[in-house]
């Protein structure tokens, strides 16, 4: 049996490089070798203030920005979390086998803490995070280095569910790209580029036009001296650049590093320029392409199928703690 790889993303703002690089190219290169299943995470993201129209787009414009990277609806399950109830059933399951002092240890929530529009779904976030990767008993879970944490505690509830409950859940492994695992701001690349940064030239829209990607990269922050080199700590922004290159001129960073060590930081940035244009020029045809209806039915099928899985799976777990149907 293939493995099961399950990974979800929020619905939120507009996806940049740094989600591609670090999360949706892998999503992509899985569907040939594992079972993929893959949320746009609505739940999550209604843990922060919204705006109902707003985010009823923003939903589908993530889903239709998943199919135009390459999520094949043939080869993969791909629906809206809310979708399938068993997620929030599964959910209050794992609540009521997790410790308060361990949520309160979670550097993620303790990050928004204090700030306005706290709640509840805030603090509970990693247990649906959980439940989403553990309804579907998934053995690989691919996620950046942001999500690490909120990965352990999954591999927790799933052992302490076990040792409780008896075997259901596999425990969780977690997949890391082994380049470009963190895509660093362009305006400051000792943080890491978010959709969040208040400016919009630290970060590389997957559906940015040409030019406008072209003007970033020119003025993209780079280091004192002027050569090109590998080099996080002396040159943190030509090393972020410079995977970037790698990344979408699909080369090793040290033929980058031959060719272009003494062309100067302008020529460097031209040409890391042109090698992203490249790469996105066809997800931003696929993404013109795809219309709404098309993109609203292919959810659809997703989350009818995501439902008779997830129900045969939760029924092993109701029949585990009690809860069976008789
Ligand atoms: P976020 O945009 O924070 O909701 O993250 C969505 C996915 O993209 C997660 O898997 C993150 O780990 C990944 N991600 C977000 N920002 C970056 C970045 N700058 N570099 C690499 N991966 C990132
Ligand atoms: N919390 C993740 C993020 O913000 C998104 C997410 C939700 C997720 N459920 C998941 C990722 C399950 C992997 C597996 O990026």
């Amino acid at each position: 049996m293939r493995q099961r790889v399950f990974s979800g993303i929020q619905p939120t703002g507009r996806l940049h490089i740094g989600n591609l690089v670090g999360a949706l190219n892998n999503w992509v290169r899985m569907q040939e070798q594992y079972d993929t299943i893959y949320n746009v995470v609505d739940l999550h993201a209604m843990t922060v203030p919204f705006d109902p129209d707003e985010f009823k787009k923003s939903r589908l414009n993530t889903a239709r920005l998943l199919l135009a990277v390459g999520v094949d609806p043939a080869r993969s399950l791909l629906y809206y979390q809310s979708q399938v109830p068993h997620h929030a059933e599964l959910t209050w399951i794992l609540s009521t086998i997790t410790g308060i002092g361990q949520m309160e240890r979670m550097t993620q929530f303790k990050e928004k803490a204090g700030r306005a529009g706290q709640n509840m779904g805030l603090f509970s976030y990693p247990i649906l995070m959980a439940a989403d990767i553990l309804v579907h008993r998934v053995h690989a879970v691919p996620v950046g280095d942001d999500q690490a944490q909120h990965l352990e505690l999954t591999r927790h509830l799933a052992e302490r569910f076990n040792s409780r409950f008896g075997e259901v859940f596999p425990v969780p492994e977690r997949i890391t790209p082994e380049i470009g695992a963190r895509v660093m701001s362009l305006q400051d690349p000792t943080a890491k580029m978010s959709k969040s940064d208040h400016s919009d030239a630290s970060r590389v829209g997957l559906l940015d036009e040409p030019d406008v990607l072209r003007k970033k990269f020119r003025s993209a922050v780079t280091d004192s001296g002027r050569e090109v080199s590998y080099d996080w700590d002396q040159k943190p922004g030509i090393s972020n650049l410079l995977e970037l290159f790698s990344f979408f001129a699909g080369r090793g960073i040290d033929d980058l590093v031959d060719e272009y060590a003494d062309a100067g930081y302008g020529a460097f940035k031209s040409a890391v320029a042109e090698a992203v244009v490249e790469g996105l020029t066809p997800i931003r045809t696929r993404y013109r392409d795809l219309d709404d209806a098309e993109v609203a039915r292919i959810m659809e099928k997703g989350a009818l199928e995501a439902r008779t899985r997830a129900e045969k799976s939760m029924r092993g777990v109701r029949e585990a703690v009690g809860l069976g149907a008789r």
